[in-house]
């Protein structure tokens, strides 16, 4: 098999309005290995949910007007939506901008994991179900009691944690997440991004992580892209985009870390442990 997961060509999401069409991406293109770690960048605006929303086809508003989504070898744009619903959590998911908020205040924990399970028609019996999901929490740092417990009895960095245990529940071969810490305090954050990092290698996963914090950019991913008013602006190996930024926006983003000393610790090699 090759070792490409995910070739996105030349797509362009646009958002119908009263007076014309809003171009939110035009012509992004880019592609991850197995287990490759992507950063996307820019500012609010810029794109990068709208094109990881594109992928999920779960566009509100929007559409693919054109371009080329491949998951795994095979076309994307012309799946059917029952294909796409299978497809989602098993070879592709989604950990959402705001996830924590995503989840069902209504359902326990276990419950809205279960859900997975049937929805791709995997079934257990009730006490191994029990000791699956426990298992899939302890992977990300939560008690398997965590289960019974309704989302509003958990922290914010909990909640986050039971994304994560979501979004690798079925092994898919590539997790998105979007700003999935920017709601959590500096401590918390790093904590989750370890994690997240750690069961995206366990799994094999490649990974697109949207983010804002350079600096914990640079540290979590091995390939950046930067996104500015829809379009892919640059995109490489991390330490080369430092080194050697060709836009004045990643110009800018660079010189938005704390100090010379820093951003010069990002370019030199090992400055990745952190989060490995
Ligand atoms: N449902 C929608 N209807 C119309 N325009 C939209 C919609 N969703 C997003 N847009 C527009 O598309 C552009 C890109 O939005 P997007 O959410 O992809 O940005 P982003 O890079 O993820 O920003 P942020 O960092 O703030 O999350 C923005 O100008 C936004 O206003
Ligand atoms: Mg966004």
């Amino acid at each position: 098999m090759s070792d490409t997961v995910l070739k996105v060509s030349d797509l362009t999401v646009e958002y119908p309005m009263a007076r014309g069409s809003f171009f939110a991406t035009r012509d992004v293109g880019f592609s991850l290995q197995r287990g490759e770690r992507f950063g996307l960048v820019g500012e609010s605006g810029s794109g990068k949910s709208t094109t990881i929303l594109a992928l999920m086809r779960m566009l509100k508003g929007g559409l693919v007007s054109s371009g080329s989504l491949e998951l795994n070898g095979r076309e994307l744009t012309t799946l059917d939506d029952e294909e796409y619903r299978k497809l989602r959590f098993a070879e592709m998911s989604l950990v959402p901008q705001g996830a924590m908020n995503s989840l069902n205040p209504v359902l326990r924990v276990g419950a809205q994991i279960a859900d997975i399970y049937d929805d791709h028609g995997i079934h257990h019996g009730r006490s191994e179900r029990e000791g699956i999901i426990g298992d899939l929490l302890s992977r990300v740092g939560l008690a398997p009691e965590v289960q019974r417990r309704y989302p509003h009895e958990l922290s914010g960095g909990m909640k986050q944690r039971v994304c994560i245990a979501m979004s690798i529940a079925l092994k898919p071969s590539l997790i998105l997440a979007d700003e999935p810490t920017s709601a959590l305090d500096v401590m918390v954050q790093k904590q989750v991004l370890a994690t997240l990092g750690r069961v995206q290698r366990d799994i094999g996963a490649a990974i697109i992580l949207i983010g804002h914090d350079m600096a914990l950019m640079a540290h979590f991913v091995t390939t950046l892209g930067v996104m500015y008013r829809g379009e892919l602006i640059e995109v490489g190996p991390v330490r080369e985009i430092f080194a050697n930024p060709q836009h004045d926006y990643t110009r800018m983003l660079i010189n938005s870390l704390p100090s010379f000393d820093r951003q010069a610790r990002f370019i030199k090699a090992g400055a990745q442990e952190a989060f490995n």
